[in-house]
């Protein structure tokens, strides 16, 4: 059963607004990327890992890997247009005979190793992908342009993380069909996958804007 994490780091970062894509902005004493590159690395759940790089910093993500001594890293791919895209070219190194794959934002940087193990025990229970998610904390409404159309019950509503698991093949078939989704699982639902909800964590906090960036840099 071996289970390979996809690490998706391929956007430009234009919210972030910096000269250089996300990845690569310092984080503490280095590049954004080393922080969850080096916790997949190190994490006893993982056995490889695929790193998908913005075009032209393919050599830079494999340098800091060296760097870092991230022995899983089994390939380095150049990312697409959309997150679909750089999840679909990652995927592709994934060799048949994986058992899962884990698809996880380079955005999210303090990645919990106990996240993964709650995702794992969910494929364990026989569902086709896992997701962590947290309860949302603001009163969401549905609206057209401004004006609010319904409130909606918030006990039925998450907020959703990464990293999503999901068992290998199901993913691949999904990734295959050239649907574009913001993530993961919403490819596997909407394909008739049985996807579960973990508990997620406050410190898988998606990197955006600068405030995201300091909020992390203080939690390191
Ligand atoms: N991502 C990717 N390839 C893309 C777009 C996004 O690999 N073409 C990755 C990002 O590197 C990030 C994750 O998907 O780890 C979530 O994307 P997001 O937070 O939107 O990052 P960016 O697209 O880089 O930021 P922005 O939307 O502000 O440009
Ligand atoms: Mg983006």
């Amino acid at each position: 059963m071996s289970t390979w994490a996809v690490l998706v780091a391929a956007g430009r970062g234009e919210r972030l607004g910096e000269d250089r894509p996300k990845a690569f902005v310092r984080l503490g004493e280095l590049p954004l990327l080393a922080e969850p590159l080096r916790r997949l690395d190190e994490s006893e759940w993982v056995d490889a890992v695929v790193l998908v790089a913005p075009p032209e910093w393919e050599e830079p993500a494999i340098l800091l890997a060296e760097e870092l001594g991230a022995s899983k890293v089994t390939a380095c791919v150049t990312g697409g247009e959309t997150r679909s895209d750089s999840v679909r070219a990652g995927v592709a190194e994934v060799p048949e005979d994986a058992a899962v794959i884990l698809v996880h934002d380079a955005a999210r940087p303090l990645l919990p190793d106990e996240v993964i193990g709650r995702l794992l025990a969910a494929l364990g229970e026989g569902y086709d992908g896992a997701v962590p998610a947290l309860p949302l904390p603001d009163t969401v409404k549905r609206v057209e342009r401004d004006l609010v159309v319904e409130t909606l019950d918030r006990s039925e509503l998450v907020a959703v993380q990464t990293p999503q698991a999901f068992l290998a093949p199901v993913l691949r078939a999904c990734v295959e069909s050239t649907q574009n989704a913001t993530d993961c699982a919403s490819l596997v639902e909407k394909s008739g996958g049985r996807v579960r909800i973990v508990q997620g964590d406050e410190r898988l906090l998606k990197v955006t804007t600068r405030a995201d960036l300091e909020r992390v840099a203080a939690w390191l």
